[in-house]
């Protein structure tokens, strides 16, 4: 195990980003960018020993800052949508960011995203990025204090564990968002990878891919992901929740959820032998296909066409300040945010 150091570049306001890489005995490297606390790229060696990327994001920091759309970065305080540009805790309103058309609240608005984390080693095998936000800003309450560690295991582990407290009541909601391609990310679309999701249910969308409170069974729609199968074989299917959002963009509800780290999605790509499988404490995990990519340049100058990667965001389910029903991250003052997931590599 060792980790090396270098600079990453400097912020358009002057700020210098460093890049961490960690490297384990079987020949993966992980690199984390203190910008979004970000994962800026994964190196797995295929089936035959080659090393491929498997991560699509940017070669370099303009690309993060200009043109990202969650390449790699910590979502948060709040990853996905929050309804109403509002919420209310203990009878207070907080009008929030409406970052998204202009009515609702997209990975608030980009917060932890645009934001230059402070990263520190810990041994040989581990990073920390640390990140104390403002009460108030874009309208979210708590000066939260929050912790990422990404540390690499010989067990070709990526383990993401959080850690975030608040002087505020306030929802707590971090998320890690790779768009991930396990051929590589120059290697076209993710269509074939096959995926399996441990999920029973999931939470159907409108038209502005706000959660209805509903948690619906998967069985005999395009969203039963129980048995693998590929990416692309129903994702044209012309049903009114894959209309919604153009293909899958859903939270899945984990089956047997209980705040212990289990097993929630496993993508294979057969070309390369790479496999992903995702655990995680929390009771979601937001099945992302990329449908909105259209083009933007990234790593080696090539463009990010649609569906080029997917990502597979562990959280509590989108929207929960307005759902009651669903399971709660309120977190109290000084009460403690934990979670874990791990992205495991097989190949
Ligand atoms: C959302 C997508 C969005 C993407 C990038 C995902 O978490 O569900 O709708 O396009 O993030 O912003």
């Amino acid at each position: 195990m060792s980790i090396t150091k270098d600079f990453f570049g400097k912020t358009a306001a002057g700020t210098a980003v460093e890049r961490f890489t960690i490297t384990n005995q079987n020949n993966m490297r992980v690199s984390l960018i203190t910008y979004g606390a970000s994962i800026q790229r994964i190196f797995v060696p295929d089936k035959t020993g080659t090393l491929r990327d498997v991560t699509v994001g940017f070669d370099d920091l303009e690309g993060f800052e200009n043109r990202s759309d969650y390449q790699g970065a910590i979502a948060g305080p709040y990853a996905n949508r929050i309804s109403e540009g509002a919420f209310v805790i203990d009878g207070t309103t907080y009008p929030l960011v409406k970052n998204e058309d202009g009515v609702k609240t997209l990975h608030s608005g980009g917060e932890y995203t645009h934001t230059v984390w402070q990263g520190k080693e810990s041994g040989d095998n581990a990073v920390t990025f640390s990140y104390t936000r403002p009460d108030g800003l874009n309208g979210y309450p708590g000066a939260i204090a929050a912790e990422i560690t990404y540390t690499l295991t010989e067990g070709n582990e990526l383990v993401l564990s959080y850690r975030c407290v608040s002087d505020k009541k306030t929802y707590i909601n971090p998320t890690n968002h790779t768009y991930f391609n396990l051929g590589g990310f120059d290697s076209g679309d993710i269509l074939s990878h096959k995926l399996t999701i441990h999920a029973s249910r999931f939470t159907p969308v409108n038209e502005a891919s706000i959660p209805s409170g509903e948690l619906r069974e998967v069985a005999g729609t395009p969203f039963d992901f129980r048995q693998q199968k590929p990416i692309g074989q129903d994702i044209e299917h012309p049903c009114e929740q894959l209309q919604n959002t153009g293909g899958y963009d859903h939270n899945f509800c984990i089956d047997g959820w209980n705040k212990q780290l289990r097993e929630a999605a496993v993508a294979v790509c057969e070309e390369t032998g790479i496999s992903l499988v995702v655990s995680t404490d929390l009771p979601g995990i937001q099945f992302y296909a990329g449908n909105f990519l259209k083009g933007i340049i990234g790593k080696s100058g090539l463009p990010m066409n649609r569906r080029c990667g997917f990502c597979l965001e562990t959280q509590y389910y989108p929207d929960t300040p307005h759902q009651p029903s669903f399971p709660s991250c309120l977190f109290d003052a000084g009460e403690e945010y934990r979670s874990q997931t791990v992205f495991a590599f097989r190949f």
